[in-house]
């Protein structure tokens, strides 16, 4: 059976990881990789486990994948499950375990699915690429955190051999089906 990865991303980090993740997979199995904001039915009867990425921006993962949870719960639950998320807090190792970061653990929380494993990783600062009011904001909050303020960088923080060892973490989950 194949896996599916689906992700939630504004500026393009997010995307890359799910990719990276599913490059990693296909090397023992099929899968799909799809922007959960842009995926129709779908037909879980391929599929023996799901891995769900999301980024934070303001303080928020987009609402349509709560949403997406919510309308999916049985199919999440009746397979072996991921969820990762992606944001700046985590640049900073002890902000960087579903515990210790806040968006995280609220999601967690408040979710009523429960993910057979989970991780958060490191995002993208992307200064140049940014509009002008989130340019001054994500300024305003690498200053306030100690984080990088110069607006010509671009700097990656994601951790790739910590994606990686996720992947494979995810990949031997037992079947449940
Ligand atoms: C407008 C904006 C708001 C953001 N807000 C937060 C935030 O509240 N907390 C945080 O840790 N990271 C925040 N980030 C950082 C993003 O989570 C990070 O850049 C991540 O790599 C974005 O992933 P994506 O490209 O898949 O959307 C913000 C980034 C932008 C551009």
């Amino acid at each position: 059976m194949k896996a599916l990865v689906l992700y939630s991303s504004r500026d393009g980090q997010t995307r890359e990881i799910a990719s990276y993740i599913a490059n990693l997979l296909n090397k023992e199995r099929e899968c799909d990789v799809f922007n959960i904001h842009h995926v129709g039915e779908i037909d879980w009867t391929q599929y023996d486990r799901v891995l769900i990425g999301a980024s934070i921006r303001y303080g928020h993962f987009h609402p349509q994948v709560a949403k997406f949870v919510k309308k999916h719960l049985h199919s999440l639950q009746q397979r072996q499950s991921g969820f990762f998320s992606v944001n700046l807090t985590a640049r900073k190792a002890e902000k960087r375990t579903p515990q210790t970061n806040a968006y995280t653990r609220k999601f967690l929380i408040q979710s009523p699915w429960e993910p057979d494993c989970c991780a958060v990783f490191a995002g993208a600062l992307r200064y140049p690429r940014y509009g002008l009011f989130d340019r001054f904001m994500i300024q305003l909050i690498m200053r306030m955190t100690g984080g990088e303020t110069d607006s010509s960088k671009e700097v990656e923080y994601t951790d790739w051999q910590q994606v990686a060892r996720f992947a494979h973490e995810f990949a031997v989950l037992p079947g449940k089906l």
